[in-house]
């Protein structure tokens, strides 16, 4: 299973390497894979996929406050912390939302593994950014980030959510459900992440490793 493992990642961290990421210590290729496979981080960041299928199970709170945490000790511009997050488990609030959203997009009901909007999680994290500091949004995206994979480091799986916020801010039967929210004034919802223990495996979704260049 080790040996397997070695290979995966070593398969996945070649295009790396062949690109030169090792160019500066001068150690043979091998070298390099081996430690990295040793390395939780990285097959923790490797491993990781976004989740659309969730066991019915909660996370608890605790174990989200983990999460929590990870999020806000992101690198983040000056320290100004300038997020907003809340964090939503009531299961009212979940399906009271999604009723709206099936009522407006009634083709979703059709798939029969369709539990709710939230991509059928459990639990969503909303995260809002400071609208008056230019850097707000990179600060929100690393807190996610960080929540993501501290997530996956201890099985629990995670969606980043564009289209549910999208929907909340647009639709005027929503309206109560974004108040509930008691996003701080000046700020705006952003996207949320939906988490909770995957009842499912995605293969990884190919990277394309052109997009890296080292520049000279
Ligand atoms: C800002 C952002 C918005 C996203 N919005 C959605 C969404 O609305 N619905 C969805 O199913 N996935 C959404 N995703 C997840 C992406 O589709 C997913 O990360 C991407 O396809 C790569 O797959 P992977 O996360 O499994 O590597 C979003 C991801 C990000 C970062």
């Amino acid at each position: 299973m080790k040996k397997l493992k070695t290979v995966a990642m070593a398969a996945l961290l070649l295009p790396f390497i062949a690109c030169g990421g090792n160019s500066q210590q001068n150690l043979p290729a091998t070298e390099n894979v081996q430690d990295s496979t040793d390395n939780q981080v990285i097959e923790t960041i490797m491993a990781r996929r976004s989740i659309r299928q969730y066991k019915p199970q909660p996370v608890g709170r605790d174990t989200m406050q983990i999460i929590l945490n990870c999020g806000i000790n992101a690198p983040n511009g000056q320290n100004k912390q300038s997020w907003a997050i809340r964090v939503v488990d009531n299961p009212e609030y979940i399906n009271g939302i999604t009723e709206i959203y099936k009522k407006k997009n009634p083709k979703v009901a059709d798939d029969s593994s369709f539990k709710n909007m939230f991509r059928n999680a459990p639990t969503v994290v909303f995260i809002a950014s400071d609208k008056s500091y230019g850097m707000s949004q990179i600060d929100c995206g690393l807190l996610g980030e960080n929540m993501v994979l501290s997530a996956w480091s201890m099985g629990i799986g995670s969606c980043c959510l564009g289209s549910p916020v999208r929907f909340m801010q647009t639709e005027p039967e929503a309206a109560d459900y974004l108040k509930r929210l008691n996003i701080p004034d000046g700020y705006e919802l952003l996207y949320c992440i939906a988490f909770g223990y995957p009842d499912e495996a995605p293969a990884a979704k190919p990277r394309d490793p052109a997009k890296i260049m080292f520049v000279e």
